[in-house]
This record gives structure tokens, sequence and C-alpha cells, in this order.
């Protein structure tokens, strides 16, 4: 039973939830095997889904029945700062039975998430995430909204989770990648579809470290929003629906496929024997809701998001470095010391020479003060020889340029995928002054030291 409840419309009218943190069982590998041990938003992993409406004011209070201190970040929603959940930079942790109220107005409809920001690698890996859907004043003109929240736990043969959280050789290269892909809490079975029908469907990468590359077979997916925000509705690159964790894609299915018919879900990122089938859509015998796909194509209402001003932008420049066959760049560089659970305090990785590790700590010095209210564009060279999903807190960021070519679909992220010596360019209107973080996605990169600030003041 979940206890999360919409409270009774308050002299504001604001909306309330409460969500409980707890130690938890849940049946990561099916129903009829043995439940693994986790930590759990509302004792559900993943936890509830949270659906709130754009443009309306909520209050979601956190309890925590944890025995170590947590927080929760709103990951893509453009909030204040105080509502961010960086311990020591927007709040003090949530100690062993406190709890916390987090007021915010989304001002963006879409795929979101949380999750916590302290000791993230072991609260996040031990199942603590949830999908935050803001709901477009209009919706979308499909049969059915689909959630299919991603995660991958590296789990034992009696079937809990491993230890070695945080393991430096790991913290060196691609992160802790699990052996076992989950999708809404259990590993697949199939997923039932009704022929005809239109689904919007919800991809979230809710992974510590394991990238993903979706091929749906036989049909054509048609991605209409990415990390949230709206983009030109377009077929992705090769059929292939690239997430690294944190990644959101909104995609249309028309189902098109067979009456009766099965067809695979693929994850082709890691190529050989490391590709697998997600699941199964499973077309039930139902005779066709429509015979043709609708002819219309869906776009979704754009966000109020503040257009950049490329002439008149400030540029900076931003460098990672570091990690396995970095050449030794981190020889030297600053150091800002977080919490690194368990793992030594060596930094792994660096941005433009200096190592912030841990999740967010007060005293954090920025790396840029960015004029409140002006365009920027930041130009983020990945000079390793590893892939890194870049996240922003607190914006959104126009994708400009990859690799000096300008990115194509109208597309805005909070969180940009790099590959090995990627360049991409990206811009934005720093209009939310703070704190805010700028973080490798990959748990244990981040925690190695890819994370910095850039303040807006
Ligand atoms: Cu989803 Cu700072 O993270
Ligand atoms: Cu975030
Ligand atoms: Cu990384």
């Amino acid at each position: 039973m979940p206890s999360m409840r919409p409270g009774a419309a308050r002299a504001a009218d604001i909306r309330e939830h409460q969500i409980t943190v707890s130690p938890a069982r849940a049946p990561l590998t099916g129903k009829d095997r043995p439940a693994t041990d986790v930590w759990a938003y509302d004792r559900q992993v993943p936890g509830p889904t949270l659906r709130l409406r754009q443009g309306e004011p909520v209050r979601i209070v956190v309890a925590n029945r944890l025995d170590q201190g947590t927080t929760v970040h709103w990951h893509g929603i453009r909030l204040p700062i105080a509502m961010d959940g960086v311990p020591g930079i927007s709040q003090p942790l949530i100690e062993p039975g406190e709890s916390f109220t987090y007021t915010f107005t989304p001002p963006d409809a879409g795929t979101f998430w949380y999750h916590p920001h302290a000791n993230s690698l072991q609260q996040l890996g031990h199942g603590l995430s949830g999908v935050l859907v803001i709901e477009e004043r209009e919706p979308a003109a499909v049969d059915r909204d689909l959630v299919w929240m991603l995660s991958d736990w590296r789990l034992g043969a009696d079937r809990q989770i491993v230890a070695g959280f945080g393991n430096a050789m790991e913290a060196e290269m691609s992160g802790r990648i699990g052996n076992t892909v989950t999708l809404n809490g259990t590993v697949p079975d199939d997923q039932y579809v009704r022929a005809g029908e239109r689904i919007r469907l919800r991809l979230v990468n809710g992974a510590l470290a394991r990238i993903m590359a979706l091929r749906f077979e036989g049909h054509r997916p048609l991605v209409v929003a990415i990390d949230g925000q709206p983009c030109e509705p377009h077929e992705p690159d090769g059929g292939r629906i690239l997430l690294g964790p944190a990644m959101r894609t909104d995609v249309i299915i028309d189902m098109q496929g067979e009456t009766g018919g099965r067809y695979a879900v693929i994850d082709d990122f890691y190529p050989g024997d490391l590709t697998y089938t997600l699941t199964h859509l499973a077309y039930s015998n139902e005779r066709p809701i429509r015979t043709n796909a609708p002819d219309t194509l869906l776009r979704l209402p754009a966000n109020p998001l503040p257009e950049p001003d490329l002439a008149t932008a400030e540029r900076h420049e931003i460098t990672l470095q570091g990690g396995m066959m970095g050449g030794g760049a981190l020889k030297g560089v600053g150091g800002m010391q977080g919490m690194m659970p368990d793992m030594g305090s060596h930094p792994a990785w660096a941005i433009n020479g200096m190592s912030m590790t841990g999740d967010g700590q007060a005293g954090m010095p920025p790396l840029l003060t960015l004029q409140r209210g002006r365009s920027h564009v930041l130009t983020i060279r990945n000079e390793t020889a590893w892939w890194h999903p870049m996240h922003f807190h607190g914006h959104s960021f126009k994708v400009l340029t990859r690799n000096g070519s300008p990115v194509p679909h109208r597309q805005w992220s909070d969180t940009v995928l790099f590959a090995p010596k990627d360049v991409v360019e990206c811009a934005f209107v720093a209009d939310n002054p703070g704190d805010w973080m700028l973080h490798c996605h990959v748990m244990d990169h981040q925690e190695a030291g890819l994370m910095t600030i850039l303040r807006v003041a």
C-alpha cells in the first residue's frame, strides 16, 4: 500500500505528498524468487511515480528512516537552489529520524526523476530513485502513457546486492556496471501492447553507470522529448535510443506489429556478448484499436525556457580530465575532498584541473561565477578515454554543436552524454541564482572527482 497521498487542499491550495525513506525488500528478480534487501522510497523500487502538474506548487515531505543522512534531488527540475537537495550547499542532510519539506512549482512539463544526493553511489545503488512526471496542461493525444524506469544492479547468487561500492579501479574506468537490469523494479517479462495503439513511452535510465542503446524491433519510435524538454519529433540515429545514466527520452510508438506478435527490445550499447534483450513487446490478441496509425505528428508544447542570445553570450571552456589511460593528467591537480566512502583519498577525475569529490558539501569553491540573467556558452571537452553523462543542476542546456557539427532537432538537455574525446557546445541563460552542481552522473566518477560548481549570481 503506497503511503503517498495527495493531501487535502490547504489554505494556499498546495498539493502535498509524503515520502518515507527506509530499508525494504524488493522483488527485483521476480515475484517467485527471493527478494533483495534495498533502501526504498515508500518501500517500493523504484519509488512511487510522482505525477505533478506544470505550474502548480507542490509540497513534498520526506521522512528519513535510514540509519544515515539523505536528501532528495529533483533531477532536471528548474527550482530554487534551497530545494535542490545538495547537502551542505542547498540544505543540511536530513538526518535519521528527521524530515524535510520540499516546496517548488515545476515550470516545465516532462519526464524527470528524483534520487538522493548524499552517499549517492550507495544510496542510488541500493534502490533510492523514482520517476517524476510533470504533466502538460493539456494531455498529449496518446492511448497510453507509460514509464519505463530502467536500473541495473550487481546481485550475488543469493540475489542480494554485492558489496564493494566505490572500488577504485572501477571508479577510474566505466563505473559500477551491474549484472541485472530491471524495468520498473523487476527483471522484465513481456510488456503487453495492443495493435494500433499509440503509446507515449517515458524511458528513464536510473542506473549508476550503465549506458543503454535501445532498439525496438519492428517499430519506429519517434523521439518527442529529451530530458523532459520537447524537441522536434525525429527518429533516433540508426534507430537506437542512446541513454546514459540519468538521461530520459520520451518516444511515441505506434503499435504497428501483428496481433499476437512478439518483438524484442534490445540494448546493444556494449557490443558482442554484452548485448541483451531487455524485454519484448507482446501483442495481445484483441482486435486492433485502429487500422492505420494516426496521421498526426505528435508534437509536445514547448516549455518556457529562456532562449540564449548567442551574439552576446559569455564563453567558457570546461575540460574533463583523468581516468584510466588519462596520461597522468591528474598529477598535481588541486583537490577539494568530500566524503568519499570506501574510496581512499585519491581522486581519479578532474574538471579544469580541480577534483571535487563526494556528493557536494559546504565550502566548495565555484569553478565559474556566471552573471545572472546573461547568456552563456559552455564548450565542454572530454579529454578522457571514457564516456560521461554530464549533468547540470537548476537549468537546461540548449545543445548547439557536437564535434563541430550542429545538433539537430532543437535539443535541450540537463544531462549530455559525451563519448571519449567529444567536444560539445551548449548554451543557456543563467537565470536561476545559486551554486549549481555540474557533474558526471556515473556515480563512481562523480564521487571520484568529476564534479564542480557553477555559481549564478
Ligand atoms: Cu541526478 Cu546531481 O544529480
Ligand atoms: Cu540534477
Ligand atoms: Cu563520467
